[in-house]
């Protein structure tokens, strides 16, 4: 067991494939099995030996007491769990924005309206950058510059190269981003520009600009920082952890997550099952992934053959973190959700903007992609998966301010010109600002008609 602020020591961390099993030195630099081609995973064949430094009731009072000390690494509310980590040689080598340490919300209107007893929101969006990539990039950038490396580099949909950027610019490492032209929202674009990023928008989609990334890596030393990157899902790991320490662990019975490039969910589903074979926890929460209609390739895959196999496709959303149509971990996910017995679900673009404006309604707010989780909750009550006396967290993955055009659009009324046949339930959501005369009386009138 580590004092807090004490150096840190190098884990039992190993690289395996999770196709063939192989066990690798390092990972090349696509991040992928030589062999087979098949994504790799962080594991920790250490753990199986009964370590005493992994008693579950040490790790818990560790963690608890790492929240009063003021060292850089405890600071951060992925480091502090640091057991459950790959973790480099010293404090001083990591690269670090205090990330994590993001509240649970209660959310009693959404759960009125949803009609369960117990709905809470883990608020992701409540990191650095406004987003969950922060908790990834931690690890993924301290290990890209342990590594020696002096650029970086990810194709994405917005977050993950806001996230990238920054935590380059903090550990003195350039970056490079790919995303696709005008499907980026202006918020994550001027955040990828204020950090320093070298910010090429390609004209294509974001499957497009992965497949141009995988290229580049191989011709240039940059590290590819993706979520095919196996520390950056560590990294991620944390949010479950610091969830069901939140929970006082206590599991709840499920957690539903958004799905994109679906790095998330696996990396949630494989905290959640770390926690239960170090016995943190003693069951595990069904974890349910929820896909927009147009950009839904895992619930096609999981309807259609049970997930033996993805279809890639042309994905289409006014989500746009998850216009995704060929994910990279979905192999990661589907384990995910057979391990954990949730489910996937898809919702419609009506149906996301709905969700996401009752969120803000509760006082917390997220961007869309993140409000298909409470969208997707609304169907699975209703198909009875989850039930009313059932505990339910939503991941919300991104901050509101991310996208403030879907909103205002949204409240303005000119989001779905054209769906006559919804203009009414919209409406009941919509809140449009209102152009007054500089009077007393005009905005008293307002009042009383509001
Ligand atoms: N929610 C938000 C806000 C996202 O930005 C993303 C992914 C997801 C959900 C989906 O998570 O890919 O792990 O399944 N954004 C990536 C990006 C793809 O480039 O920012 P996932």
């Amino acid at each position: 067991m580590q004092d807090a602020g004490t150096k840190l020591e190098q884990g039992s961390a190993q690289l395996r494939c999770i196709g063939c099993g192989s066990v690798l030195q390092s990972a090349g630099r696509n991040f992928r099995c030589p062999d087979c081609d098949d994504l790799l995973e962080v594991t920790y064949p250490g753990w199986k030996c009964g370590d005493t430094a992994l008693r579950p009731q040490d790790l818990k009072a560790s963690w608890t007491e790492r929240r009063k000390s003021s060292a850089y690494a405890d600071q951060s509310g992925v480091w502090r769990f640091r057991e459950l980590l790959p973790v480099p040689s010293g404090p001083a080598s990591l690269v670090s924005l205090s990330e994590g340490n993001t509240p649970v919300y209660e959310l009693p209107n959404c759960a009125r309206s949803t009609g369960v007893e117990a709905l809470f929101a883990k608020h992701q969006g409540m990191n650095p950058t406004g987003s969950f990539k922060d908790t990834g990039m931690t690890v993924a950038a301290t290990f890209a510059r342990l590594e020696g490396f002096r650029w970086v580099a990810c194709a994405s949909t917005g977050n993950t190269s806001a996230s990238m950027a920054a935590y380059a610019a903090r550990g003195g490492m350039r970056s490079v981003v790919l995303i696709p032209e005008g499907q980026v929202s202006w918020g994550k674009l001027s955040q990828a520009l204020d950090y320093g990023a070298v910010t090429c928008q390609l004209k294509t989609d974001f499957d497009g600009c992965m497949r141009v990334l995988n290229e580049v890596v191989q011709r240039m030393p940059v590290c590819l920082l993706n979520s095919v990157n196996p520390y950056r899902l560590e990294g991620q790991k944390t949010a479950a952890i610091e969830l069901l320490e939140q929970f006082n662990w206590e599991a709840p019975d499920h957690i539903i997550v958004p799905g994109g490039n679906l790095g998330n969910s696996s990396a949630i589903g494989k905290a959640c099952m770390e926690m239960k074979e170090l016995g943190l926890i003693s069951r595990l929460p069904k974890i349910s992934i929820i896909q927009a209609e147009g950009a839904n390739p895992l619930v096609r895959a999981m309807r259609e053959n049970g997930g033996k196999k993805l279809s890639p496709m042309r994905a289409d959303t006014m989500a746009t973190a998850i216009r995704i149509g060929n994910p990279a971990s979905w192999k990661k996910a589907v384990r995910v959700l057979e391990a954990t017995g949730g489910t996937v679900e898809q919702v419609s673009e009506v149906e996301i903007a709905l969700a996401k404006a009752e969120i803000g309604a509760d006082g917390v707010g997220c961007e869309p992609a993140s409000a298909v989780t409470l969208a997707g909750l609304k169907k699975l009550v209703k198909q009875g998966f989850i039930k009313r006396n059932e505990s339910v967290v939503l991941i919300l993955t991104g901050h509101m301010l991310k996208d403030p055009d879907f909103t205002i659009k949204f409240h303005r009324g000119d989001l779905f010109p054209d769906k006559k046949d919804d203009a009414a339930i919209l409406k009941e959501q919509q809140r449009a600002p209102i152009v007054l005369d500089a009077s007393v009386e005009a905005v008293l009138k307002a009042l009383e008609q509001a």
